[in-house]
């Protein structure tokens, strides 16, 4: 159970050519559609950085005029601005962050939309190799990043650089030779930050990734929870976690040492450019060289604070953006997947009669070494019954694919009423054939809405009647709250049976024309099965019916039964003539089926089943079988 299996254009990230720019600007393109909201969160942090630029400049007067003059009333009117600027600021402050948090959030909740219909179009083959735990942590974590990015990233990346700029114009405005002196500890900063850039990449990547394989162990061990106790393997699958687990540990360590470097380092920096202000312009003014005034001083270390904590910000921005590239390249992956299974150009809507031939098909899997179905060709008239027999891995699940168009041909045509499924729109094609899937699975929602899941608008009384003609009416009605009764997670409160019959009542539900049943039958015990039997040959009524089974009773009324060895059609016609032509459907016959009629046998005996009359005027051998099982069975 270990995520061993991993999907070539899902899980590696590193083969896919996306640039780090391009995934940038691609991100961008996501609040372009929110200009109005951009351009107040801009105008927020530009009127707030404006707003603080500006303090320090009436700091100078106050020291060179105010202190100087000992002028109380210029000080008193200066220590107003000064407060009133605050007031403005806060404002804008509060205009920045709130429009840009709000971005942030309506981005992500795009983003995941996106995801989420994407992988809803997505065809089965899609599904066959993505792992659910990758889907999830991509719509999830990396979508979170993202909007990180925008809420911090982006807008305090932006507040940094206009202040910077703002800040370094001032400086270079009121004494060039002092803002050099000022700003020369920034250079290695910025080299500094280039290399941090280089090393956080990577590990944010890995951890990424770690996280995603994590998310998968855990998906597959709470799916896959009964085999774990079953084979006793608790143990194994903790150790295995506590590994992976431990590693996540490690590379977040990794990653977040790489990042506490750079606080001290870019911090000390910040106050070099202090020192450096105070001894160059102590020297300057001590020398009287370009006008330096004790204000300026003062005025120029205020700029230099003012820089201190975004530049300390600049790594939590860097990082940020690393960040948002990484999940951002791994989101793209997702939404850039190809589409297999899609509507063709003017694909019709059509009112299906289900006429269904097969002409020459083929078909493969993408991880299947070849075809996996050669030269299929088959004729179902409109409410014909075909039964589909072989033995397991023989292709029947993958022709009954065919017909919704879950997968696509490899070769040939499958044609319904004479059109090429691909020319048919999908939705109509597929709310038109029920299908009851070898392996049921069920929604946790009530009974009721798992039934009228392919037919919302359902009434009471249809779901009712399609959940008797499943017989699944009697054991719903059992149950205290009855079609309300809430089913787990995969339908995990009820039996196999069960949920086979709910499978089967939602299918008949939507009233198809062509109805698929795989194995539908084959895990219920041979009373309901034959209870289902009866019902569906009602239900077949009127409906061309496809029945995959490894159940005698099911095929002997079909019209047709195909029997498939290795992909291929090895054999064709009706239940006696076929018996009698020996080969690989007698020898089916023999092996499974006869084994079910011995099953049903003792079943009649038991009195589970009332012996029909033709049992009962039977021959002499087959009374001598009915007591000698009547005396094994009878308590
Ligand atoms: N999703 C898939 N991806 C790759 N190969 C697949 C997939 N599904 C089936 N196969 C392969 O295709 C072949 C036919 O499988 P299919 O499921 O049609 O058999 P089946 O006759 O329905 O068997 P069973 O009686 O066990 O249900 C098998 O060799 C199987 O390994
Ligand atoms: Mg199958």
């Amino acid at each position: 159970m270990a995520t061993a299996t991993t999907n070539a254009s899902l899980n590696d990230s590193a083969q896919q050519p996306y640039s780090a720019l391009r995934i940038w600007a691609r991100l961008m393109r996501y609040i372009l559609r929110y200009r109005l909201w951009v351009l107040v969160a801009f105008a927020g942090i530009v009127g707030t950085n404006i707003l603080a630029i500006a303090v320090p400049y009436i700091l100078r007067d106050v020291v060179d005029i105010g202190l100087e003059a000992q002028d109380s009333g210029y000080m008193f009117n200066a220590g107003l601005l000064v407060v009133g600027l605050g007031v403005l600021r806060g404002a804008t402050a509060f205009m920045g962050r709130y429009f840009g948090e709000r971005l942030s959030h309506v981005v992500a909740y795009d983003i995941r939309n996106q995801i989420y219909d994407k992988v809803q179009r997505q065809s089965f083959s899609y599904h066959d190799s993505a792992q659910v735990g990758t889907i999830i942590t991509r719509a999830i974590s990396d979508v979170n990043e993202i909007q990180r990015y925008f809420a911090f990233g982006l807008m305090d990346g932006l507040n940094t650089s206009l202040l910077l700029i703002g800040v370094v114009t001032m400086m270079m405005l009121t004494s060039p030779p002092l803002a050099l002196f000022a700003l020369l500890p920034l250079l290695p900063l910025a080299l500094y930050s280039r290399g941090f850039v280089l090393r956080v990449h990577p590990r944010w990547k890995k951890v990424m990734e770690r996280m995603q394989s994590l998310s998968n162990h855990i998906q597959e061990n709470a799916l896959g929870a009964e085999v774990v106790r079953v084979f006793a393997r608790e143990q194994y699958e903790i150790e295995t976690f506590h590994d992976q687990n431990k590693k996540l540990y490690d590379e977040q360590l990794d990653f977040i040492t790489q990042w506490i470097n750079f606080l001290p380092a870019s911090a000390l920096l910040a106050s070099m450019s202090t020192a450096l202000v105070l001894l160059a312009g102590g020297i300057l003014e001590a020398q009287g060289i370009g006008n330096i005034t004790v204000g300026l001083i003062v005025t120029f270390n205020a700029y230099v604070l003012l820089l201190v904590q975004p530049l300390r910000f600049v790594g939590f921005i860097i990082l940020l953006t690393t960040q948002a590239i990484a999940s951002g390249e791994r989101v793209f992956q997702v939404l850039d997947e190809e589409e297999r299974i899609v509507n063709k150009p003017g694909a019709k809507a059509m009112q299906i009669q289900g006429h269904v031939r097969f002409e020459q098909v083929s078909a493969r899997y993408d991880s299947s070494a070849g075809d996996v179905l050669r030269g299929i060709n088959l004729e179902a008239r409109p409410g014909e019954l075909v039964a589909i027999i072989g033995l397991t891995g023989a292709g029947k699940t993958t022709i009954a694919n065919l017909v919704p168009r879950f997968y696509d041909v490899s070769g040939g045509r499958v044609t319904i009423d004479g059109i090429d499924v691909r020319e048919i729109n999908l939705h109509s094609l597929r709310s038109q054939i029920g299908v009851v899937m070898q392996q049921s699975l069920l929604f946790s929602a009530t009974i009721e809405e798992n039934i009228a899941y392919g037919k919302a608008d359902a009434s009471q009384a249809q779901i009712i009647a399609a959940a008797k003609a499943a017989d699944a009416h009697g054991f719903i009605s059992e149950f205290p709250d009855g079609y309300q009764t809430v089913v787990g997670e995969r339908g995990t409160t009820l039996s196999g049976g069960q949920k086979q019959r709910i499978a089967i009542a939602r299918a008949l539900l939507i009233d198809p024309k062509i109805l698929i049943l795989d194995d539908s039958t084959s895990s219920v015990d041979t009373q309901t099965e034959h209870k289902i039997q009866r019902a569906l040959e009602a239900i077949m009524q009127g409906r061309t019916t496809f029945v995959i089974a490894q159940r005698m009773s099911s095929i002997l009324n079909a019209d047709q039964i195909l029997v498939l060895r290795d992909g291929e059609i090895v054999q064709r016609g009706k239940h006696e003539s076929l018996l009698a032509e020996g080969g690989l459907y007698a020898e089916i016959y023999r092996l499974q089926l006869q084994e079910q009629e011995r099953v049903r046998r003792e079943a009649i005996i038991s009195g589970v089943i009332k012996v029909p009359l033709e049992y009962r005027r039977s021959t002499a051998k087959f009374r001598k079988l009915i007591d000698r099982l009547a005396g094994k069975y009878s308590p």
